[in-house]
């Protein structure tokens, strides 16, 4: 059994069932995506029908339903039972009824995975029960599209990914100082001129960057991700960051910065200095405005506002931030980054929105309901926040979850062995710890190979971490189960780096801080 991330409980019985021609599916009403999505894995590589029918309790064949009874097993947890003769996958939700396909998938050969007709394979479903539910209900994975643009095909390419490795949380990065990536109908300039990263021949890393590059979602490409994740059981968070990281809009309406501006999209990776101005209301109207599009197009309960990287200088030579400090009797300029992100955490909320941001946003008179998410810097004020607010609060430690680093800085048994609760707190505070989340920043992530690489197999290690029980994880178990598991991924036409690459020695781990800084050109893909 070599189910990834290892299932709560899981105990082998003697036996297998048989998938043939004559297997069907029963499905209850609630399930009916579910027994589509199923049926339509397995017909693939099998080549055998497996027709849908409504549940009939005692009938042979597999069976998707909801069963209160298992109420216990929470939102996203599962009962799998294989026997000779049934297969029953329930739960409390349909989402729990999703995650039991997705080990029933891991339960079969590797082959099932193929998406055209395989002949001579035994299609055997080992007989085994399993009780399963999440660690976190955070799991979480941020693709930065900002500055390098990947395409529908590749996200919709990690989102199946993400499913099988049940991670539930989509973070999609789509703006950044190199590039806005998504439509919005009200200001065109966002992705006529936003979209388009210039080309330079001075890069700040010689050859590194400095390579033009464009492209960005339609609402229409939106809504089908959207669409796509959310038959997965995954709800897209996009981000819209502000008040820095936003020279791409800058370039393209330029008002909405302190000096008018003009600018050029960034051509390399950076902090910039030109931030959204927080003393002109037009910049709120703009973002409410960009937002309204967003809630259109995005359900998700969460919406992230970015808020890491602002530098201050603007705000400080800007008469129209300065006049903001003093009217609204502001303290200095973070307490400016505090005004603007609570002004636009009452306008989601309102709207029935909560916000997450980096934690950066995390300063005195912060709203109560934003959700921080933790990557870098002293952990005493989250710990504090922790504390005394309540604050809840996703873990992303840069050291350990950052996916753009190379594997000397963060080899797969460092992604592994990270623990997202500080060992500060108590059970209650620990509630507090909604989950965890791997980022993977793009600037140099030019292709899909590439994204493939940097993320497998560390994002397989960090998705045991957010849904197998603490006490049950195991470095030596996981590279077993593993090695099954890049068989699969490889069927799948996904990019890992080898395991070897994956695990450097220790010298090359002393130096690794270094590759932050120079990045990697040459890539071992297996
Ligand atoms: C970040 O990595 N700047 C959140
Ligand atoms: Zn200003």
């Amino acid at each position: 059994m070599n189910i990834l991330p290892l299932p709560a409980r899981l105990e082998p019985l003697p036996g297998a069932f048989q998938l043939t021609g004559d297997t069907l599916i029963y499905t209850d009403e609630a399930n009916r995506l579910n027994a589509g999505y199923l049926q339509q894995h397995l017909t693939l590589p099998t080549g055998f029908a497996f027709l849908i029918q409504p549940e009939i309790d005692t009938a042979l064949g597999i069976h998707l339903r909801i069963n209160p009874a298992l109420a216990h097993l929470g939102t996203e947890g599962y009962h799998l039972l294989a026997s000779p003769r049934v297969v029953i996958l329930e739960a409390p939700t349909p989402t729990g009824v999703f995650y039991a396909i997705q080990s029933l998938r891991q339960l079969l050969p590797a082959s099932i995975e193929y998406k055209q007709r395989m002949s001579g394979e035994d299609w055997r479903i080992p007989t085994v029960e399993i009780y399963d539910q999440p660690r976190f209900s955070w799991r979480g994975f941020m693709l930065d599209e900002g500055r390098h643009f990947q395409g529908k095909e590749a996200v919709l390419q990690t989102l199946e990914l993400m499913a099988l490795q049940k991670l539930n949380v989509f973070h999609w990065h789509l703006t950044e100082d190199q590039g806005w990536r998504i439509q919005i109908n009200a200001y065109p300039r966002l992705t006529e001129v936003g979209s388009h990263r210039p080309g330079t021949s001075r890069g700040l890393l010689g050859k590194q960057d400095g390579i033009p590059h464009t492209g960005f979602y339609t609402q229409a490409d939106v809504r089908e991700i959207v669409a796509y994740a959310a038959a997965r059981h995954i709800t897209v968070v996009p981000e819209i960051e502000f008040p820095g990281h936003s020279l791409a809009a800058l370039a393209s309406y330029p008002e909405l910065s302190c000096t008018g501006g003009p600018f050029q999209v960034a051509t390399h990776f950076g902090i910039f200095p030109d931030i959204y101005c927080a003393g002109k209301d037009s910049t709120f109207t703009f973002l409410q405005n960009v937002l309204d599009e967003v809630f259109e197009l995005f359900p998700s309960p969460y919406i992230h506002i970015g808020g890491d990287e602002a530098p201050k200088k603007r705000w400080k030579a800007c008469p129209d931030c300065q006049r903001r400090i003093r009217q609204e009797d502001l303290k200095d300029e973070h307490a400016l980054q505090i005004y603007f992100t609570n002004r636009i955490l009452k306008y989601l909320s309102q709207r029935g929105r909560r916000a997450i941001g980096w934690n950066q946003i995390l300063d005195a008179g912060l709203a109560r309901d934003a959700v921080v998410q933790y990557w870098l810097g002293s952990r005493q004020p989250l710990l504090q926040a922790i504390r005394e607010d309540q604050r809840q609060v996703v873990m992303s430690s840069f050291l350990d979850a950052y996916l753009d680093h190379s594997y000397s800085l963060t080899p797969l048994s460092r992604a592994y062995r990270y623990e997202p609760v500080p060992a500060e707190l108590d059970d209650a505070q620990s509630a507090c710890i909604l989950g965890l989340e791997f980022p993977l920043w793009s600037e140099h992530l030019r292709s899909r190979r590439r994204l493939d690489y940097q993320a497998y197999p560390r994002l397989s290690a960090m998705a045991e971490t957010a849904w197998t029980p603490k006490a049950q994880k195991d470095l030596g178990s996981f590279r077993q189960r593993l090695v099954h598991f890049l068989e699969r991924l490889g069927i799948m036409g996904v990019s890992f780096a080898s395991l070897e690459e994956a695990q450097p020695s220790r010298l090359k781990q002393a130096f690794g801080i270094f590759t932050i800084f120079v990045p990697q050109t040459k890539i071992s893909v297996k």
